[in-house]
């Protein structure tokens, strides 16, 4: 098979629901691959570090829209303003304000609200439990926790969250939108949640609070010129979309791990594997994002020339899978010594979200194999029809305390 047959078999259904051995096949052509004329795919952990962290190659920005109509879709017009997509200083403006905003500190802070949400999740998922019936973990823990966070980092107020989940859920969708079909629902959600964002702007520009959108009101307000409110709220939005599935698809991976090898849920329930350690391999071994992409410009990647304007796709999935950097990369070893997965990218665009994710895994995986002693697959798993995206639909189990 060629590389082109590679990827052409990655995206079939076969392809998306194992797309392991096709990775494997990749790295035996190099560390990276020539897809076409104009586009180029990294696999090789090294070549896709390099490319990261390389500011020569810039992330696609609306320049590189191969759509003259975006800036009729509110979507492509908030999308114009999330750092994902910006490079070079204005990149570098708005996310330092961001980063001041979002902090360590504020990251660590969360930790009980974290515990509690988490707590309240597996205490709904034992009740509805209790009498044998099956739960289905993405939608009653995987799917609540992470947006039900980012609702308690930005400062949104309990009573409006229920209704907030599912616009975001359909904001998120643009991430992989392979159907125009959807892009109406895509603008109504973005549109939905701007005016949301607005008018939380305006109470917590009145009545500040201890949260990050109160902070980033008072960076932008203390000089009008460093932040934009479109850019501010704009990017409230990609904060919550860039949060949420990948995180929800960091819970459901990683138990789908623990449903088809029970020792290593055993080897995390009596502490013989830290829980932060199961998490980066969880990362490692089946990357919530499995892609990322850049514009190129003349130069080299893993031994593969790339012109001005070319399409590289760096594919972290695969990265974290590279036999040249992973002893035994198929085997999932939380305790392996050459751990430091590309799930999170690297360079200007590292996730700014990375450590809240880590958080929430490392707070969610232990409570819920000690609030569990049996946790059994109750079905098969339905996978999300995704490939950028990485993760499950459903997952049906049955748990109980003995
Ligand atoms: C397991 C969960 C997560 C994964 C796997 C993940 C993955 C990534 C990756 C790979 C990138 C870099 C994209 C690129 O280089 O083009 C990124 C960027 C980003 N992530 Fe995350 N992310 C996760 C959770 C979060 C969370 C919880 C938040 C926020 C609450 C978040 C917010 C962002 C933002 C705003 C960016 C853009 C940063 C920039 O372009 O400068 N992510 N994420």
């Amino acid at each position: 098979m060629n590389a082109i047959e590679i990827f052409t078999a990655l995206v079939t259904p076969e392809g998306r629901a194992d797309p392991y051995p096709y990775y494997a096949r990749l790295h035996e052509l190099g560390e990276a691959v020539p897809l076409g004329p104009n586009a180029v795919a990294v696999l090789g952990y090294d070549a896709i570090n390099s490319v990261l962290r390389d500011p020569a190659f810039r992330a696609g920005d609306a320049s590189d829209w191969n759509f003259p109509e975006w800036s009729d879709h509110p979507v492509f017009v908030q999308g114009a303003d999330w750092i994902l997509n910006l490079s070079g200083p204005r990149h570098t403006r708005i996310r330092s304000l961001i980063a001041k905003a979002f902090t360590a500190r504020r990251v660590a802070g969360l930790e009980p609200a974290i515990a509690k949400i988490v707590e309240d999740l597996l205490g709904a998922m034992a009740a509805r439990a209790a009498d044998g019936s099956a739960v289905e973990f993405m939608r009653d823990f995987a799917y609540l926790l992470p947006v039900t966070v980012i609702c308690e980092l930005i400062g949104i107020p309990e009573a409006d969250r229920e209704s907030f989940r599912p616009v975001a859920r359909d904001l998120a969708e643009v991430f992989e939108m392979n159907d125009m079909a959807k892009l109406p629902a895509i603008d109504a959600a973005a549109t939905e949640l701007l005016a949301y964002f607005t008018g939380l702007a305006a109470v917590r520009r009145a009545d500040p609070r201890d949260d990050l959108l109160s902070d980033l009101l008072a960076i932008s307000d203390a000089d009008d010129s460093r932040l934009s409110d479109a850019e501010l709220l704009h990017n409230m939005t990609l904060l919550l979309v860039a949060g949420f599935e990948t995180t929800t698809n960091l819970l459901g991976n990683g138990l789908q791990i623990i449903l088809r090898d029970p020792s290593a849920g055993a080897a995390l329930r009596d502490g013989s594997v830290p829980p932060a350690a199961f998490v980066e391999e969880v990362l490692r071994y089946d990357s919530p994002v499995q892609l990322t992409s850049r514009v190129g410009y003349e130069t080299k990647v893993g031994g593969v020339a790339v012109s001005d304007g070319m399409d590289v796709t760096t594919m972290l999935g695969a990265g974290n899978r590279d036999p040249r950097r992973f002893a035994a990369p198929d085997t999932f070893d939380p305790l392996r010594s050459d751990g430091g997965p590309l799930s999170f990218g690297g360079g200007a665009h590292f996730c700014i979200g990375a450590a809240l994710a880590r958080l929430e895994g490392a707070v969610a995986f232990p409570r819920l194999l000690g609030r569990f002693t049996r946790i059994e697959p109750a079905g098969d798993p339905v996978r999300r029809e995704t490939f950028l995206l990485r993760g499950y639909d459903e997952l049906p189990i049955t748990v109980s305390q003995d």
